[in-house]
């Protein structure tokens, strides 16, 4: 299996992770297990889908959510799975057993989450995995000298704080539609399609074909396949309105029905493929500190409903979109999915971006668009189950 940094994640794997797939490190693909195979039934919760799953926290996700919990978890610990699931990435995995001590101190630490969420901030998840952890399973105590005197952090929180003396946000929106090509012009957009290949990170995960469908108001596919690798299958991800699905052939869930968080942030994603649409897509929006995002001076706009939390960066000179950050909520924190923007390009009158990055967790992916058709008819399978 080809694999970069390591052991973490293969590049193919990295793509459908930052599409929303939830496959975090060491996809067990034809070597290993799938966590389960078995269908979701409608409404199942993980305690009853998974054999044992009894943390307070987690066994009332949707299954598709817990993964994302297990991905927030590994991500804040710089772990991958095998370090709590014996075998995870081989034949021999077990995901049920408790035999390792770390998986046993990890549902403690769950129920310890809670409690301090509940008891000390109003049950406002303040406090997650990372929020200790950063990275390392065992969280530092002290701040080393060095770092005392070094560079000032540079992390940023998941809230925006707001900043007085900005561009209220409608402004700021209005602004990257008006620089898209105009409301109107938007209003014209029915549907497109965008092909291109992929280019990868660090020479792995090149040349795969890459497609994204889209469908107004809200219907989307992005589809990936590596022509010269058919083994590793087509990998998709699609939305069509209502129901939304990943395939992933070589990661945990293969394929799975997006149901619960995964399923709001998929139809958010997919109201965004209309960008004249972006002031709908939250109930409230927020301006925060400017910052610089590869070199652009860049306004940063935040806008949430439902726990979903969406980041957008607006370069202050062409008000082109450089960055979208999605968030969704899980248990142990929120699940982060990155898109980077580049390239603007007017196609009949509307400007798409021909350069995009895909980063989620450890796991990331880059494409660039050759062609972008516009208003042409797109078949109901690029929206539906792959
Ligand atoms: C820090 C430890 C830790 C890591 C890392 C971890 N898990 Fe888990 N995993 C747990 C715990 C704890 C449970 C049981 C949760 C509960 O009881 O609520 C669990 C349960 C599971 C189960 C349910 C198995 C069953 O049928 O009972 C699956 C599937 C799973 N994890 C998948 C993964 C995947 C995939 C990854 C990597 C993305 C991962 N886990 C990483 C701690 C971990
Ligand atoms: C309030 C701070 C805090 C939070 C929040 C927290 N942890 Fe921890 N965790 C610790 C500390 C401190 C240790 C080390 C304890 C020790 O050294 O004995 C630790 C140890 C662990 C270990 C054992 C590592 C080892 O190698 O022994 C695991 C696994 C772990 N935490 C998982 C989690 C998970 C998963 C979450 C989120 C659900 C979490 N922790 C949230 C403070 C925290």
């Amino acid at each position: 299996m080809m694999q970069f940094r390591g052991n973490k994640l293969p590049v193919f794997a990295a793509f459908t992770a930052a599409a929303g797939l939830m496959s975090l490190t060491l996809a067990p693909s034809a070597h290993g297990q799938a966590v389960n195979t078995k269908e979701v039934a409608k409404g199942e919760t993980s305690g009853h889908y998974y054999k044992n799953v009894t943390s307070a926290a987690l066994k009332d996700t949707t299954p598709s959510d817990f993964i994302a919990a297990m991905g927030v978890m590994t991500a804040a610990l710089g772990y991958d799975c095998s370090n709590c699931h014996p075998g995870a990435g081989t034949d021999t995995v077990d995901w049920v057993t408790d035999k390792d001590r770390k998986k046993v101190v990890a549902r403690k630490m769950l129920d310890m989450v809670v409690a301090i969420n509940k008891t000390h901030f109003a049950g406002v998840q303040q406090v997650t995995c990372f929020t200790c952890h950063h990275g390392l399973d065992l969280p530092t105590t002290s701040i080393q000298l060095d770092k005392l005197y070094g560079e000032p952090p540079d992390e940023k929180r998941d809230i925006v704080p707001v900043q007085a003396g900005e561009p209220p946000a409608a402004q700021i929106l209005d602004e990257y539609i008006t620089a898209l090509g105009g409301a109107a012009k938007l209003a014209t957009l029915k549907s497109y399609v965008a092909t291109g290949l992929s280019v990868g990170y660090e020479g792995a995960g090149g040349n795969g074909n890459f497609q994204i469908f889209a469908e107004a108001p809200a219907k989307r596919g992005v589809w990936i396949s590596f022509p010269e690798h058919p083994d590793r299958g087509t990998a998709a991800w699609t939305y069509d309105g209502t129901t939304g699905w990943i395939s992933q052939p070589r990661a945990y869930l293969g394929k799975l029905h997006l149901d619960g968080n995964d399923l709001a942030g998929a139809k958010l994603d997919s109201v965004l493929a209309f960008p004249g649409n972006i002031k709908t897509a939250f109930n409230t929006w927020r301006v925060g500190p400017e910052d610089v995002i590869h070199d652009h001076e860049v306004y940063v706009v935040q806008g949430s409903s439902n726990g979903l939390v969406g980041t957008f960066y607006f370069d202050k000179k062409t008000h082109l979109m450089v960055r979208y950050v999605r968030q969704t909520p899980t248990p142990a924190g929120r699940v982060s999915i990155q898109q980077d923007f580049d390239d603007y390009r007017e196609v009949q009158g509307i400007k798409f971006p021909f350069k995009y990055a895909f980063l989620w967790l450890d796991g990331r992916f880059s494409a660039e668009i050759k062609d972008v058709k516009i208003n042409v008819p797109v078949e109901a399978a690029k929206f539906g189950k792959p």
